[in-house]
């Protein structure tokens, strides 16, 4: 009898990582993946708890599926893993009856041990797995799916966050900071190169805070780490995300000055530029501070391409708090960036906060802080039309001839003209030839020589 499954995830990065094994874990059980929820025996939703829509969205879905269930005369197995199920555990089979499996971010290796006591059950009762357990978890995982096909992979090498940021869920839901040791990360990208990947982007919820087991005994920063990886043959480039402005150590400073591997791009969020929000954010740093790192980082690579992470109406936020957010918008130029409105997430302090910001102030101010960033992303797109760049064409466009991917600044790049150079997954010198509010446009050198 052949078991298909559909994953779906949410959220960030690490969730599509996690998807990925999770994948690896179904498919070695004898399960087939299929494109969507309609036809698949085992619906999986990977959830991100960091803002209340994200949160809600796992509802809707599971309502969806229960109206599909009725309209098929079935009954599907339905699995709710990633960061919802780590914070709601028993909550989410008790408003929706339709879960079957509740499966936190550090017990995803357990599937199908759960899945298989679940079908025993034969469809009454439901098993929640929420316990904190990331060694098991990396212990199980294999690694090599999907990096031939883009080029480009991810590996996460941490997990977790003692940082507790008074809005942030993630401490809660991914748990203690946990480093990998850095023999078995080096092993896993071994894997995806031989597979193909050209790229590795490697994933924390703090990445620069990494401080894994050495292969010779003691400890590894995300500098030395990133070292050891430029030297693996094959493998043309390195990315990590995402980023604490208190974990900037100076070795990783020079790692960007020192490795021609280490793409010109750093997602470094801020959050606001006002030291009193700073401050009861608990971020433990001045908006001085992280601009003073910014100055180091261009020093150290001046084509840096700068991205971070906003949050508007935080409790108490003033309209000169706000303002100060703009001035250190400004004093940085992003090359892009992403902003939010502050939503309270239960068992969080500023969740306590009596003094919110209502919400038009929020809608008002997060559309002038986009407003702002927009601008400053297609001036940086903009600036960069005319320059030769080596981009790493991950995928067929939208148009016959065109291929997609992105530049080492991580804009995303349509090139067209592209159909004479080699298949696959290819890193390939480009010309900029007009830019946009979201991505770039390019031409082949060679190509663009010939004609
Ligand atoms: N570890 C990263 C961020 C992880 S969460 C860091 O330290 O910066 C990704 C982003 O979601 C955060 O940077 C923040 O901008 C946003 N975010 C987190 N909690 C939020 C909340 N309660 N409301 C609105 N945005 C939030
Ligand atoms: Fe959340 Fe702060 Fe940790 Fe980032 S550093 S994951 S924002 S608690
Ligand atoms: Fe969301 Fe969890 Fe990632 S809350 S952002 S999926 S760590």
């Amino acid at each position: 009898m052949s078991k298909s499954y559909a994953i779906t995830s949410f959220g960030c990065q690490m969730n599509v990582y996690d998807a990925e094994r999770m994948a690896e874990i179904l498919e070695a059980d004898g399960w087939q993946a299929v494109a969507d929820a309609e036809s698949a025996d085992l619906v999986v939703l990977n959830t991100c708890h960091i803002r209340e829509k994200a949160a809600e969205k796992v509802y809707s879905e599971l309502g969806r599926l229960r109206a599909l269930d009725r309209d098929q005369g079935r009954r599907r197995q339905v699995a709710v893993t990633g960061c919802v199920a780590q914070a709601e555990g028993e909550e989410i089979p008790r408003r929706a009856p339709n879960v079957d499996l509740v499966i936190g971010p550090q017990a995803y290796h357990r599937l199908p041990e759960l899945l298989g006591a679940a079908a025993h059950r034969a469809g009454s009762g439901h098993a929640v797995a929420t316990e904190f357990a990331a060694e098991a978890k990396f212990g199980s995982a294999r690694v090599a799916r999907g990096a031939g096909a883009t080029g480009t992979a991810f590996l996460t090498v941490q997990e977790g966050c003692d940082k507790f940021c008074s809005f942030c869920v993630v401490p809660y839901t991914r748990g203690a900071e946990y480093s990998r040791p850095a023999a078995d990360i080096l092993a896993e990208a071994r894997r995806l190169v031989a597979a193909g990947a050209l790229e590795l982007t490697l994933l924390g919820q703090n990445v620069n805070a990494y401080h894994g087991a050495a292969p010779d005994g003691g400890e590894w920063s995300l500098a030395r780490l990133l070292a050891a990886l430029a030297e693996l043959p094959g493998l043309e480039r390195l990315r990590y995300t995402t980023s604490h402005p208190l974990e900037v150590t100076p070795d990783l400073v020079a790692a960007h000055r020192d490795l021609p591997q280490l793409m010109p791009y750093l997602h470094l969020p801020v959050q606001s530029g006002s030291d009193a929000v700073l401050q009861a954010m608990n971020r433990r740093h001045r908006a001085d501070d992280y601009l003073r790192l910014v100055a180091d980082l261009r020093a150290a690579r001046p084509d840096l391409a700068m991205s971070g992470d906003f949050i508007v109406g935080f409790p108490g936020e003033s309209d000169a708090d706000f303002a100060a957010t703009l001035d250190l918008v400004r004093a940085v130029g992003y090359a892009q960036a992403y902003s939010f409105k502050y939503s309270p997430r239960p068992g969080t302090p500023a969740a306590e906060r009596e003094d919110a910001v209502p919400e038009p102030v929020k809608a008002e101010r997060l559309a002038a802080l986009q407003a702002l960033l927009q601008e400053q992303q297609r001036r940086f797109n903009e600036a960069s039309v005319g320059r030769v760049l080596p981009v790493l064409l991950e995928r067929p466009g939208r148009r016959p001839g065109q291929r997609a991917g992105r530049t080492p600044q991580m804009q995303a790049i349509h090139v067209d003209a592209a159909q004479d150079l080699p298949p696959g997954p290819v890193i390939s010198r480009v010309r900029i030839t007009a830019a946009h509010a979201n991505s770039v446009s390019g031409m082949p050198v060679d190509a663009a020589a010939a004609a």
